[in-house]
């Protein structure tokens, strides 16, 4: 893996240079510039893929594994679920009917999504045109509220999925805020972690804001910023109208790429609303804290497999980069 090959040209894909008479491969590793758009933990993009036949297959890319922040491999398989809806999403606008299956329960390779040709009867999953626009923000919120319908809509955007949705706000936000300063404390004192957050900065993956901000610097030169980020990062859930918490029933491989699949649905529906995302993930990464959250807000026995902020920002953020399609292609 390379610094170099990172860059943020693949946002530029195009739909009308989708070819519907191309063949079947060339149109699949079309479908594959949008699967690279998901978003991902640390931006790490940690997926590759191999075209054989109408199927593509989606497995980790070990090397890409947060090792120090995500010890579980939960963030991994969050992350490949993304990209597994994205690719879902294309194929369902250019007319396939894709399925998707869990080969092995998930574990080597994660997922498997066969295309089915000709035009499907279903709607579209999710606004294929929210792929190229979704994006990240770490923006405080302005804290006007999120409406009944839209709060009904995005909760729909997981409907049929093995996972649920939580919109969170009120006391049991203010509890969020309070387990977020202390992961974010715990986190920071955690050398590796700051280490390997120091690493994906310092590639560039996670943008040029990062690369400038003071966290950037402070990470690289071991300060204990620890403090700062609490208190950064509990302003940003203050002003959030709401916290999103998505859980499972289950807690394996499966169901953390299903999780993927549903916050990705979710960030696209946010996109076309309006509403702006933002993962955090530091409380879940601590398996204590993860443990107190559930308790603390009730999800009825059910794990919590991802959580993050909505709510509305006046900034859109930058295009983070991405590997091209033809860097993450195996046996071409
Ligand atoms: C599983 C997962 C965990 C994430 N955790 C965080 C987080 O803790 N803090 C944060 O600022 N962003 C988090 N993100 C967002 C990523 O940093 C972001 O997706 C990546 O940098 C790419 O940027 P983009 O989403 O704007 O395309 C997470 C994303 C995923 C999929």
């Amino acid at each position: 893996m390379s610094a170099a090959e990172l860059t943020r040209s693949v946002w530029d894909v195009n739909a009308d240079d989708y070819s519907a008479d191309a063949p079947f491969g060339e149109r699949l590793r079309f479908l594959l510039r949008y699967a690279i758009l998901a978003p991902s933990s640390h931006n790490s993009q940690p997926w590759r893929f191999r075209i054989e036949g109408r199927a593509v297959h989606v497995a980790a890319d070990e090397s890409r594994w947060l090792r120090a922040a995500d010890p579980d491999r939960r963030e991994l398989f969050v992350s490949l679920g993304c990209a597994v809806e994205n690719l879902v999403v294309a194929a369902e606008h250019f007319g396939f009917d894709p399925a998707v299956s869990y080969p092995d329960g998930g574990t080597e390779r994660i997922a498997t999504v066969t295309m089915d040709d000709g035009a499907s009867e279903r709607r579209p999953a999710a606004p294929f045109d929210e792929l190229t626009a979704r994006y990240t923000s770490h923006e405080r919120f302005d804290g006007t509220p999120l409406d009944s319908p839209t709060r009904n809509r995005l909760v729909a955007a997981v409907e049929g999925a093995p996972v649920a949705l939580h919109l969170v706000n009120g006391d049991a936000k203010r509890a969020v805020g309070e387990l977020q300063a202390e992961a974010d404390r715990l986190q920071m004192k955690n050398r590796a972690y700051r280490e390997e957050l120091g690493h994906w900065i310092g590639l560039g993956a996670l943008g040029h804001s990062w690369l400038l901000a003071r966290v950037g610097q402070a990470v690289v030169a071991h300060l204990d910023i620890g403090d700062r980020e609490a208190a950064k990062n509990s302003v940003l859930v203050e002003s959030a109208p709401v916290v999103g918490v998505l859980t499972t029933a289950s807690d394996d491989p499966a169901a953390r790429v299903g999780t993927g699949r549903a916050f990705e649905r979710v960030a696209l529906r946010a996109s076309a609303a309006g509403v702006a995302v933002h993962p955090m993930s530091q409380i879940l990464e601590r398996p204590a804290l993860r443990r107190r959250l559930a308790s603390e807000l009730d999800f009825d026995g059910a794990t919590p497999q991802h959580l993050f902020r909505l709510g509305y920002a006046d900034e859109a953020a930058e295009d983070t980069p991405r590997w091209p399609v033809e860097s993450v292609l195996d046996g071409e």
